[in-house]
């Protein structure tokens, strides 16, 4: 029991995997898991962030899980409502397909595909203002944490993202803390590291809105099913954002219930 009355979430973020039969599995057997050992969602919603592609199979897929998954889309357009832009989707149009949810800024963007801060905070505007929940990703760089710059740009993150939230759109803000070092390396940042962040956020939360105590801040970077329990039990670790291990219905279902378990 952690103190905190946030409901941890634990997202799977499947990134540019798996092919549609391996999803299919994925799915079918975290159903399996979820029937067999049900999760209640006052102790952790699960969510999971298929490809643009597969999210209305995957949400389609889900509708007769034996406890209710969310599905998160990964991205959306920096541009609204709908017209002639080639290969995008907006806000509207994942709305419009009852996609409630949609990671914002992670680092595989920001890095690969140039998101940068116009591009995100445009995201940002039209996700909110479409009524969407949105998981803002966050996370500095080893340069910058070896400079002693992790905070900083952390922060700055956060502060990106208040330039454009209006008082009442916090409420549908999940941050998930990332630091990109962890991501896909194995290393995860240690629990005291990681607390250590959560911990400066929420204060710059807290200091940006009334919602600050309320918001939830997920970890990303390399959790697993042997980790999860030491992230879990760090009080302003309020879920986790899971890449490769989500892909794996026993190991996801573990995580998931670490946070349900370790937080009540
Ligand atoms: P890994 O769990 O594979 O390190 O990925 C983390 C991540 O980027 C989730 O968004």
């Amino acid at each position: 029991m952690s103190g905190s009355t946030i409901t941890p979430w634990v997202v799977g973020n499947w990134k540019m995997n798996p092919m549609q039969s391996d999803s299919q599995q994925l799915i079918q057997s975290l159903k399996q898991y979820l029937q067999a050992g049900p999760i209640d969602v006052a102790q952790c919603r699960i969510a999971v962030a298929p490809t643009a592609i597969a999210l209305l199979s995957v949400q389609q897929q889900l509708q007769d899980a034996a406890v209710e998954v969310l599905t998160v889309a990964q991205d959306l357009s920096r541009v609204a409502g709908t017209g002639a832009y080639t290969g995008e989707v907006s806000a509207e149009l994942l709305k419009d397909s009852a996609i409630h949810y949609v990671l914002i800024g992670h680092s595989e963007r920001r890095e690969l595909f140039g998101d940068d801060v116009s591009q995100i905070t445009a995201k940002v505007t039209h996700a909110l203002n479409a009524g969407l929940q949105i998981i803002y990703c966050v996370g500095e760089s080893l340069e910058q944490r070896e400079q002693g710059l992790a905070e900083q740009v952390v922060l700055q993150q956060i502060c990106d993202l208040s330039s454009v939230v209006k008082a009442e759109q916090w409420q549908n803000i999940k941050i998930a803390y990332e630091p990109i070092w962890a991501i896909g390396t194995g290393k995860t940042a240690s629990p005291e590291d990681a607390q250590a962040m959560h911990e400066k956020i929420r204060a710059g939360l807290k200091q940006l809105t009334g919602y600050g105590q309320d918001i939830a801040i997920l970890y990303g970077g390399s959790v697993k099913a042997d980790n999860a329990e030491a992230l879990a039990a760090c009080p302003d670790i309020n879920g986790a954002l899971v890449g490769g291990a989500s892909l794996q219905a026993e190991s996801f279902y573990k995580i998931a219930q670490a946070f349900a378990q370790t937080k009540h």
